[in-house]
């Protein structure tokens, strides 16, 4: 039985902690937040202990996992204390602030040989998920072009929440949401070479953080992916258009607000003219979220491979840094 502590029971600290007790491998021992209320409450859903000191829940000996899931800001330093007291780690995306602590994180999961899982449930998500296994049949070839669209219309208010603190979050959208987008790329494609962004500022008061970002990568091989992430998208959005030599795979909707989730997989017809499609509807609850902890469970317990490695972690963090450097210098930077 794996005993596990949640820091940060916020949004996403809520969904671990059920996971965690729900999962018959892994019991919850402790919740911490620096805010008594929101961790006595998920305490007393869970009968566990509540902290107001993550210090003393990664200190506790019981404690076997550790789920960080407070604000960006705090992410490394909980995730590299947690792992220097032997304790496994997911933390939630993005991978710290930056590509330096990014760094650090996946330099101490090496020494403290831990599992550190970083929180990407997207490619959990059955769409994506089955689309990814397609691509990997081969059933679209090599990828040519990936076109990636990623937003929902955030909230006013955003600048005075943890979002819209640069200390807090390290980046506005293209950090928020964009690293999701960042991480798919490289789940399919692989590591970029170059990159290049437009980012914007264009309706809520963030400076100097984004509510927009463009991006553009390219590959060794000459394929090439353009994104956008955005915080003015005033339908919730999200497109995954992976096209290969042979055919495509589209995923459109990731449930609830999102729309329902659905894959188009079309092959091309070698005479030209109008491929032949299949397309697939997921419109069963989103169990991305119990996947995932499934497979960090089963990473402790066997020690096999997992999903959102650090080594997946700092790859998107390289890709952000070079987007971000892109931008500043309005020039092509290299990933
Ligand atoms: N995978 C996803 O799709 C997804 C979605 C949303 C958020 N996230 C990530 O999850 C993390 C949390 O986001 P959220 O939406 O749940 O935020 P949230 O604001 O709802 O919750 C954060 C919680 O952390 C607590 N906290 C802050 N500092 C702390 C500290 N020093 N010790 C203990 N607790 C502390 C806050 O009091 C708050 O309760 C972020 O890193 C975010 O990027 C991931």
């Amino acid at each position: 039985m794996i005993k596990v502590a949640v820091i940060g029971c916020g949004l996403i600290g809520k969904r671990r902690a059920q996971e965690a007790c729900e999962h018959p491998q892994s019991q919850l021992l402790a919740v911490a937040d620096i805010n008594l209320a929101a961790a006595e409450a998920l305490a007393c859903e869970y009968n566990c202990q509540s902290l107001t000191d993550w210090r003393e829940a990664i200190a506790n000996p019981e404690v076997n996992a550790v789920a960080v899931a407070t604000h960006n800001g705090m992410l490394a330093e909980i995730a590299i204390a947690a792992l220097e007291f032997g304790k496994h780690v997911l933390i939630e995306k993005p991978m710290g602030r930056n590509l330096a602590e990014a760094l650090k994180m996946a330099a101490t999961a090496s020494s403290a040989q831990r599992v550190l899982k970083i929180g990407f449930n997207h490619r959990y998500h059955p769409a994506i998920a089955k689309a990814y296994h397609l691509y990997k049949e081969g059933m679209i070839g090599e990828i040519i072009n990936i076109r990636a669209r990623y937003g929902h219309g955030g909230r006013p208010g955003y600048e005075k929440e943890w979002r819209g603190n640069p200390q807090l979050a390290g980046g506005g959208e293209l950090t928020d949401q964009g690293v999701h987008i960042a991480d798919l790329i490289h789940w399919f494609a692989g590591l970029p070479t170059e990159a290049f962004a437009y980012l914007q500022t264009a309706v809520w008061p963030l400076q100097p953080l984004e509510d927009n970002g463009f991006g553009l990568f390219r590959f060794a091989d000459g394929a090439v992916a353009s994104f956008h992430t955005s915080w003015t998208q005033w339908k919730n959005l999200f497109s995954l258009e992976i096209y290969g030599q042979k055919g495509s795979l589209t995923i459109e909707g990731l449930g609830k607000s999102y729309g329902v989730e659905r894959l188009t997989l079309a092959i091309r017809n070698p005479e030209g003219g109008v491929p032949e499609i299949e397309e697939m509807v997921f419109d069963q609850p989103d169990l991305s979220w119990q996947l995932e902890w499934a497979d960090f469970v089963k990473a402790i317990e066997t020690g096999c491979p997992y999903l959102g490695t650090p080594e997946d972690g700092v790859a998107a963090m390289r890709m952000l840094n070079a987007l971000y450097r892109s931008a500043e210098e309005n020039a092509i930077a290299y990933v």
